[in-house]
């Protein structure tokens, strides 16, 4: 079992990064900050001769040395305009290069985290519903969303506990890895 948390956000000590040390505290993990990768966007490819993939950018090193070998995903995503960061997004959208050339994704669980200032359990569910059907196409297991309110930098880090949808994804990471 291994177990892999990537931060979305551009704030490399932000609440997104936090709220993934608080849910995995004394679980063993990875930490990959996306903002320290050179991704470049998807091309579609399917109707021109070119190769579906792109190996000028750091997408391919991350999926083979962390992504691969992890049995459990922590996605984490602050609330930008009430979906996920571009970085996150793009980051999926390069998926379609990793499926076209046979990536085991099948099987790996993945589990969400979602921080925003503005109701982000009622407004932004629409991340929920992308990252959930990404994980049906791909035949990953989508294991939940803890989304916790929070704006300033520290918010997260102030939190006396994590709300109960944290809490429970914990439970669940640790049930898995047994
Ligand atoms: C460009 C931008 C857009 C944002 N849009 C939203 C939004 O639509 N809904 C929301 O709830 N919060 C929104 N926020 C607030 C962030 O989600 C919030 O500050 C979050 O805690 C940041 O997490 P981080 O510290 O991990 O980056 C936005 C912040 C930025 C910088």
């Amino acid at each position: 079992m291994s177990i892999l948390f990537i931060n979305g956000s551009p704030r490399r000590q932000g609440n997104t990064a936090t709220l993934g040390d608080r849910l995995l505290t004394d679980i063993p993990h990875t930490t990959r900050q996306l903002a320290d990768y050179r991704l470049n966007f998807e091309q579609d490819q399917r109707e021109t001769t070119q190769l579906q993939r792109d190996l000028t950018d750091e997408y391919e090193s991350l999926m083979s040395t962390y992504f691969a070998p992890a049995s459990d995903i922590v996605l984490g995503t602050p609330v930008y305009w009430y979906g996920m960061t571009g970085q996150l997004k793009v980051f999926m959208d390069r998926w379609f290069d990793s499926f076209s050339h046979d990536f085991p994704f099948a099987g790996k669980r993945i589990y969400l985290l979602v921080v925003g200032a503005d109701q982000p359990e009622i407004k932004a569910t629409g991340i929920t519903q992308a990252i959930h059907h990404s994980c049906d196409w791909l035949k990953m297991d989508f294991c939940g969303t803890g989304v916790v309110t929070a704006d300033g930098p520290q918010d997260v880090a102030n939190l006396a506990i994590l709300p109960p949808s944290c809490q429970a994804l914990r439970q669940q990471i640790q049930a898995n890895i047994k």
